[in-house]
């Protein structure tokens, strides 16, 4: 079924330059994008985004990064597309990430793992209401 997923390419792929090179991937792998913008956060924003990891103990240096500076929010569609674009993304931890994943490729370590991506359609629904009300 087509569906509507929330991607946010993270400020260490804004930073690098890397934003077309994982814009592609996306692309090539037949989603397409339905709403995207450059946008700094600050950290009110970054709670409610991430409100199920508020009390982690990995949470302060996460807040702190993803408002270090901007990110490229966007919202992709396609066949399947919340589990298509956790494939694409690869697992949490690039340094786990398999080879030819976006987090094994643009990725580093703890927080700065490249991209964000909704973890069920349920997430998909609050998140893209979040980023981008009225879409
Ligand atoms: P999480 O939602 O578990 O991962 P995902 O982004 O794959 O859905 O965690 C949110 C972000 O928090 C994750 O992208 C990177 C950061 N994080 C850490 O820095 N350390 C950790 O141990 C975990 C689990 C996450
Ligand atoms: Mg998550």
């Amino acid at each position: 079924m087509s569906e509507t997923t929330l991607v946010i390419i993270k400020p260490d792929v804004v930073e690098a330059g890397n934003v077309g090179k994982v814009l592609a991937r996306y692309e090539e792998a037949g989603l397409s994008i339905v709403a995207m913008d450059l946008r700094t956060i600050d950290g009110e924003f970054a709670d409610r985004h991430y409100e199920e990891h508020l009390e982690r103990d990995f949470y302060p240096n996460l807040r702190t990064f993803m408002t270090s500076g901007p990110m490229v929010p966007l919202v992709l569609r396609g066949e399947g597309s919340v589990a298509r674009v956790r494939e694409l993304n690869g697992a949490t931890d690039p340094t786990k990430a398999d080879p030819g994943t976006i987090r094994a490729d643009f990725g580093e370590s703890g927080p700065r793992n490249a991209v964000h991506a909704s973890d069920s359609t349920e997430s998909a629904a609050r998140e893209i209401a979040l980023w981008f009300p009225g879409l």
